[in-house]
């Protein structure tokens, strides 16, 4: 039996998420045998949206494919490379209209793989079509390409994360939570065959509220009065995700592990680096 393993990591935040991925990225692929990664980048420019820049670090890194989500509008700069690439996927259930597409596929090995990004609508605000609806049609048409199919699913509910989960349970060979920015602990391989982890959680300054300073955000629950959110670049900094391995002809998943690493000692550059 021929398997992959694909390394999935959770909201990289900030020049604190970009400079713990940069330090241990390697580590992991040799340690795990990892044959391709997926990354959520929407935070990693200055805690929100993702710049051309930031692409490019991903891909000098030996990330495979970029996902997303709510935060991937923020730098208008990326819209046309929205348009013109495919490594970086906005979610696929956002109206037609918008930049970018939310599914594609990469090779590895000799294998294809595909990759779909989707977002949640419990508890978010954005005026978005059915994930599930939108899920069911992209992967009937990506299963003619391939077996081997990984869903970001970018939601807050864990009920509507879990309810995709068991959706597409046999069709698909993960289906991962991001957005939340809080590891979950019940990855699982669900009875079809599908892996699930309810949230990858996120990459970034561990004593942060989600990757920003907690400061304010603790202020904004006392007082009820707007505040600026900062990104938070204190040590120690947090790595976050799961690996999957899959059987290449099957496409069902065979384990999932998840993978968190903290680093005391990590010094962080600048938001411009
Ligand atoms: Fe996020
Ligand atoms: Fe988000």
């Amino acid at each position: 039996m021929n398997t992959l393993r694909i390394l999935m990591i959770g909201d990289v935040c900030g020049a604190a998420g970009r400079a713990i991925f940069q330090k241990h990225i390697d580590k992991i692929k040799r340690a795990h045998n990892i044959n391709a990664i997926i990354v959520n980048g929407e935070n990693c420019a200055h805690g929100r949206g993702i710049t051309t820049k930031n692409v490019r670090f991903f891909e000098h890194n030996g990330v495979d494919v970029i996902t997303s989500g709510n935060h991937i509008w923020k730098h208008k700069e990326i819209y046309p490379y929205l348009d013109e690439h495919s490594n970086l996927l906005r979610p696929a259930n956002y109206p037609a209209a918008t930049p970018g597409v939310g599914v594609t596929t990469f090779m590895v090995e000799g294998h294809r793989i595909g990759v779909v990004n989707l977002q949640g609508r419990v508890f978010m605000k954005e005026l978005i079509d059915c994930p599930f609806y939108k899920a069911d049609a992209i992967i009937n048409q990506l299963k003619e390409k391939t077996n081997m199919i990984f869903v970001d699913f970018h939601a807050e509910a864990t009920s509507e994360k879990m309810a995709l989960s068991f959706f597409l349970d046999g069709r698909v060979s993960a289906v991962v939570g991001t957005h939340t920015h809080v590891q979950t602990a019940d990855e699982r391989i669900l009875p079809g065959g599908t892996a699930h982890i309810t949230d990858l959680g996120m990459t970034g300054s561990f004593n942060s509220m989600l990757g920003m300073k907690k400061e304010p955000i603790i202020h904004n629950f006392l007082t009820a009065l707007p505040v600026r959110f900062t990104p938070d670049n204190a040590t120690p900094i947090v790595m976050s995700g799961a690996w999957i391995e899959v059987d290449t002809e099957t496409g069902k998943a065979l384990k999932i592990q998840r993978v968190m690493i903290i680093d005391n000692d990590l010094i962080v550059g600048s938001e411009d680096d």
